[in-house]
């Protein structure tokens, strides 16, 4: 019998700040039911000037460490399509902030929003191959797009970590995962831009395609027939997008869903994607953690996941929820990660997607802005100096 290994814990954080998208329409005079019913947005977390993908990956990860330890936890694999450095990866910072051990593989993994995914896969061969181990997998993204751009109001930002064991308490993947990829320029960001290129309604069908061919590739496999699911968790760059391309599956398959099926199979994964906005790899988690807190009980279920980064790569795979999964779920947390934020106005918010990075070497305090637990403090010798607190 093959070895459970899949998602033992999962945790989440975000930003200091959400900017309502009710703002956005007023100051780009669109109707705001575009956002809120055509995107199905109602708000994006916004970065505050002393945070970035290390202060929320680190926000996410402590709470792990701090209920399951370190034993075990010899790899580390940090995905973002928004890294702080070209060389070193990010979870190396987190050493200081959280604690991780020095007998540790610490990778930054990147194809943009499907790097998360990448992770996870990764994490579950390494356990194959030694059950004792456990792998932290953080997807931590801040999405900016252009101001007065169609991307603008699907920018967001959130950081999930998630701990992969064997026996894993919440979701036991699957050994079938269908693949797809291919190259093309939907989505992108050269190196010495700080917002992304995006060829916007390319990129809405080469999500769909991608995620027809996935699932393909996984009924090939001997996957789980498209009936059997409990629910769908979809990349959410906007949750529109998530119904549009269940809709495009079942269709594609010769089903004729009504609309009521396709909320039925979306609506719980929603929740916190929808206030968030897009951030990136760790969107398709936010989207599980979202459904494990607010669905009734899914125990014994079989999950589909979906996974899609522009460029492109998908993978479809899936899970079935563990007996006892809610005592270890986080859902107040969770909750409270998304409630504290502070109301963003639209001067602060320009400002702070204005701003650019000191690149002259010299000492840059960075004013205390966030009140989450770890900041920003400085950028002096082109190093990057965080705290907690
Ligand atoms: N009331 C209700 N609905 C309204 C409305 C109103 N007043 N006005 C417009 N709408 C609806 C439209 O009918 C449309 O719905 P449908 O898609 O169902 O037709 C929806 O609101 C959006 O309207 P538009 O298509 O006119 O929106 P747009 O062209 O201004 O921008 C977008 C949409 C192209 C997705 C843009 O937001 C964008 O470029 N976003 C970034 C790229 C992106 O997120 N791509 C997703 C796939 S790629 C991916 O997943 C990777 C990743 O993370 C980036």
């Amino acid at each position: 019998m093959t070895l459970p290994v899949g998602i033992h814990d999962i945790s989440f954080a975000t930003t200091h700040y959400a900017l309502d998208h009710a703002v956005l329409a007023d100051r780009l005079g669109v109707d705001v039911d575009k956002f809120y019913l055509g995107i199905g947005q109602t708000h994006m977390s916004v970065a505050a000037a002393d945070e970035d993908i290390v202060t929320i990956a680190a926000a996410a990860a402590k709470p792990i460490l701090d209920r399951h330890g370190l034993d075990g936890v010899r790899t580390v694999l940090l995905a973002t399509e928004t890294g702080v450095d070209q060389s070193k990866a990010a979870g190396l910072y987190l050493h200081p902030l959280i604690g991780l051990p020095n007998a540790a593989r610490v990778v930054e993994l990147k194809q943009a929003c499907y790097g998360g995914t990448a992770g996870l896969q990764f994490a579950a061969g390494l356990i194959a191959r030694d059950p004792s181990q456990r792998v932290l997998v953080i997807a931590a993204d801040i999405a900016k797009y252009e101001l007065d751009t169609p991307g603008e109001p699907t920018q967001g930002a959130a950081a999930v970590a998630m701990l992969v064991s064997a026996d894993p308490a919440i979701l036991r993947l699957d050994d079938h995962s269908g693949l797809y990829s291919a190259d093309i320029m939907d989505f992108w960001r050269p190196n010495y831009r700080t917002a992304a290129v995006v060829d916007g309604k390319t990129s809405v069908n080469a999500y769909q395609k991608a995620t027809q061919e996935a699932w393909s590739d996984y009924r090939r496999g001997g996957g789980r027939d498209l009936t059997e699911f409990a629910a769908f968790c979809y990349h959410q760059p906007f949750t529109k997008m998530a119904y549009k391309a269940h809709r495009h599956l079942l269709e594609s398959q010769g089903h004729n869903p009504e609309s009521a099926d396709i909320e039925a199979a979306i609506g719980h994964t929603a929740h916190y994607n929808r206030t968030v906005g897009n951030s990136y790899t760790a969107s398709l988690y936010l989207g599980l953690a979202a459904l494990l807190d607010h669905a009734d009980d899914l125990t014994g279920l079989p999950l589909a996941c979906i996974s899609y980064g522009s460029g492109s790569v998908a993978e479809f795979f899936s899970g079935t929820v563990q007996p006892g999964y809610r005592t270890h779920l986080r859902t107040a947390a969770n909750k409270a990660a998304i409630g504290s934020r502070a109301a963003l106005g639209y001067e602060r918010y320009r400002q702070l997607h204005e701003a650019v990075s000191p690149i002259d070497g010299k000492y840059h305090p960075v004013e205390a802005e966030t009140a989450r637990p770890f900041r920003l403090a400085a950028i002096s010798g082109h190093k990057r100096i965080y705290e907690s607190r």
